[in-house]
């Protein structure tokens, strides 16, 4: 099932008056639907016969990657190849930290080869935030333990803005192990900016202590449930969570199959949803969050995301690196 092209209101704003993306905690509907909107037109780039601009030339991105990653890591640096900026990888096994070095001296040691934007990924909350007070450089989350995970988010909204008209009223259920998910937190923080509808589900033991964690100010909190069929009821998305086993100090439930038995998505689901949308940030858990056959049907669209993720990323780089503003508008012409 292929994406439709469909029309979205222009963003109210041509730039982005930040310098760092840490998380969507603060983001506007209008910052939001900027990077939204910048993202499509990479899209259009990146289904040419040279998916190539040279509008980052000059300028260097370093990612700096503490825990695993495949398709963070992997379409960022796709991204940056795709803007035509030099790259910079790191990998905590294989660097000097197994000598002592600390977060903040690899960074600096890492800014003073001229790099332009940071790319962290950190098993510690606020890592990012951390980088943010002691680099010049601009710095992007790609998650920071099970805090934010913003990238992830805005490419989810992105996905979800090429199956939908509006986000207004749109019902999302985040399901699984909400408590431990930095991407269900971004989640929560961009769909409701945009004016989504958001029902949290998961075992109790899954589920945030305090939803009110999850809220924006401003904004009515989070519906919360343990029953999945009551948050599949009338539910345009289902996003499932994948169970984080190595953020969890014990068991949350009793076995995976019980687990999977109440809380994971089935065929059957499906069937009785016919309109459901079935989204999972990976990597899928086959068997468990989600059941097999659904990770293939052509109502999930896991791929569309991944797909979707390199011209979010690409969109992200470009507005803090200034983008959008008069000096780049020049360079745009190189790719409009
Ligand atoms: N969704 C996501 O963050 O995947 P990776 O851990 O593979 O980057």
């Amino acid at each position: 099932m292929s994406e439709e092209p469909i029309e979205h209101p222009q963003p109210s704003i041509q730039n982005l008056d930040r310098r760092h993306l840490l998380g969507l905690s603060s983001w506007s509907a209008a910052e939001i639907r900027l990077v939204l909107q910048t993202a499509r037109r990479f899209r259009e780039v990146l289904e040419r016969p040279i998916p190539q601009v040279p509008t980052l030339r000059g300028t260097t991105v370093a990612m700096l990657f503490f825990e695993p990653s495949t398709r963070t890591k992997l379409s960022f640096q796709l991204a940056a190849s795709r803007l035509s900026a030099s790259t910079l990888g790191f990998s905590k096994s294989g660097s000097s930290v197994s000598k002592g070095e600390t977060l903040k001296d690899t960074a600096q040691n890492i800014e003073a080869m001229k790099t332009d934007l940071v790319v962290l990924r950190h098993p510690s909350p606020g890592a990012p935030h951390f980088l943010a007070r002691h680099l010049d450089a601009a710095i992007i989350s790609a998650g920071d333990g099970a805090h934010e995970h913003p990238t992830q988010a805005l490419l989810d909204l992105l996905t979800m803005a090429g199956r939908f008209e509006t986000f207004e009223g749109l019902r999302v259920a985040i399901i699984g192990d909400v408590a431990h998910s930095r991407v269900a937190r971004s989640n929560v923080f961009g769909l409701r900016a945009l004016g989504a509808k958001v029902t949290l589900c998961g075992p109790p033991t899954m589920l945030p202590p305090r939803p009110e964690g999850f809220s924006r100010e401003g904004l009515p909190d989070v519906r919360t449930t343990s029953a999945l069929g009551d948050a599949l009821d009338g539910c345009d998305v289902a996003m499932a969570l994948r169970i984080q086993l190595e953020r969890q100090d014990e068991p949350l439930f009793p076995s995976l199959r019980e687990y999977h038995d109440r809380f994971g998505i089935t065929r059957a689901h499906l069937d009785a949803h016919p309109d459901l949308l079935v989204m999972h940030p990976g990597p899928v858990n086959r068997g468990v969050e989600l059941e097999s056959a659904v990770v293939d049907h052509e109502r999930a669209i896991i791929l569309d995301q991944v797909t979707n993720g390199v011209a979010l990323r690409m969109a992200v780089l470009y507005l803090l690196a200034g983008g959008g503003g008069a000096e780049n508008q020049a360079a745009e012409k190189s790719w409009a």
